[in-house]
């Protein structure tokens, strides 16, 4: 009795001198974390970026035909309109993060034209309504859907009203590109009198052969079913604390790898102040049902992707007039299309951009390139923004 009474006590004082230390460690540890200084570009609103690299904005509240407000930003000059559209999880903050060079909006907006960047419903710039309140379901019941229907339309014909130009080109990123691409195809009657020409960068048809092992696994059941069990709305959310930018700082090889396998994009030459750059900044939120969009997106693997399957009879009837999910056709694109696509994209190979090349009318695709020696975010953050030249280029041959 006596000695087992006595290893006890010697395990307990033994673990006493682990736990103490260590949990002195991770004190000083924290306090490190707490107390590191971060440049005042990681926690620049848009406004203030463009204002520090000298570029005035504009910044508007445009409504969407079912009421959504959402932030359309200016950076002002005589060309014509250029409009981005940007990826999942992210905002229109991703074109002019770029801390290596100047990110693509900056670019366009020194050879002249009118730069535009829209935020999507749900993404912490675009959470408000002219009679919904943002804490309710109603608020948050979209998906790919109500983006490529209402949003895209939203930002264009607002545009339209502030420039003397016919026409808007826009640039559609990943997400954006993917919503940019459907909107054409679903609405050519809506989007071709508007739009003079659609950029993919880094866009994938509907079926994909995706090897990131993140967006795989965003698009599980599995995600979806914790979302729901947890009541998550929104995944990947802009957070307003610094913490996070200021941890990356202190552990910038974990925190590039998480950059790396989430974003697909590397931090070139790895500076501490860049990754907390885009820790903080890049984030903007996606909603978990536009989520479960793209999930279904993934899974169904067909070249030509179904509109949102709502999982219910009655409500896919009232929404398409049938019980049958429609597809949505490339082939019906009326708009010119020019695709920019890299080599070393983790969500998009060579065969997904070769796919997509195959399904748009050969006579709507004006440009097709899919071997910048960037990856998937390198086509926003990349040093050499290889894409760019041809980008301005391609606009201007088709602007009007
Ligand atoms: C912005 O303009 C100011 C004043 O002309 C200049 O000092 C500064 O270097 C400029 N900044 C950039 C990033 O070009
Ligand atoms: C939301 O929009 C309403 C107008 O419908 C406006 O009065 C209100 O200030 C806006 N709220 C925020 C947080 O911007
Ligand atoms: C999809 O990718 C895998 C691994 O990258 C490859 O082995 C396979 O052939 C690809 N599938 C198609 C249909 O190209
Ligand atoms: C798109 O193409 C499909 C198949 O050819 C056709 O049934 C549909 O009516 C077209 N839609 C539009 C909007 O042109």
């Amino acid at each position: 009795m006596e000695d087992i009474a006595k290893t006890k006590s010697s395990r307990k004082s033994c673990l006493k001198w682990i736990i103490i230390p260590s949990l002195f460690l991770l004190l000083a540890e924290l306090i490190i974390i707490i107390n590191t200084e971060l440049v005042p570009e990681v926690t620049y609103t848009f406004e203030e970026h463009c204002a520090a690299y000298n570029y005035t904005t504009e910044t508007y509240s445009v409504i969407t035909d079912d009421g959504y407000i959402l932030t359309l930003y200016r950076i002002p000059n005589t060309g014509s309109p250029v409009l981005f559209l940007h990826g999942l999880i992210v905002t229109s903050n991703s074109f002019i993060l770029n801390q290596c060079t100047k990110g693509p909006a900056f670019v366009l907006a020194d050879q002249g034209f009118d730069v535009w960047l829209g935020n999507f419903r749900g993404t912490y710039l675009s959470r408000n309504h002219t009679t919904l309140s943002i804490d309710s379901d109603e608020f948050w019941d979209f998906t790919f859907e109500e983006l490529y229907t209402y949003d895209i339309k939203a930002f264009v014909k607002f545009i339209k009203t502030k420039s003397k130009y016919q026409k808007v080109s826009a640039i559609g990123h990943s997400m954006g590109g993917v919503l940019l691409s459907l909107g054409l195809a679903l609405y050519p009657d809506v989007y071709t009198p508007d739009i003079g020409l659609g950029i993919l960068f880094g866009t994938p048809p509907g079926k994909m052969n995706c090897s990131s092992y993140y967006i795989n696994y965003i698009c599980t059941d599995t995600m979806q079913f914790i979302f729901k069990f947890l009541g998550i709305k929104i995944y990947m959310d802009h957070i307003k604390s610094t913490f996070m930018a200021k941890l990356s700082v202190n552990f910038p090889i974990i925190s590039q790898m998480l950059v790396r396998e989430i974003m697909d994009f590397d931090i070139n030459g790895g500076n501490t102040k860049d990754i907390a750059v885009y820790t903080y900044r890049n984030l903007g939120g996606i909603n978990v049902n536009v989520l479960e969009h793209m999930r279904q997106f993934v899974y169904n693997k067909l070249e030509n992707p179904k509109r949102y399957d709502y999982g219910d009879k009655k409500k896919n009837i009232m929404k398409y007039g049938s019980e049958e999910v429609p597809l949505i056709y490339y082939k019906n694109i009326t708009t010119n299309v020019a695709i920019f696509n890299v080599e070393y994209d983790s969500i998009i190979p060579r065969e997904d951009s070769l796919l997509l090349k195959s399904l748009i009318p050969s006579s709507k695709l004006v440009f097709y390139k899919d071997d910048y020696k960037i990856d998937h975010a390198g086509l926003i953050t990349s040093c050499e923004q290889p894409q760019m030249k041809d980008v301005i280029d391609v606009i201007r041959l088709y602007e009007s």
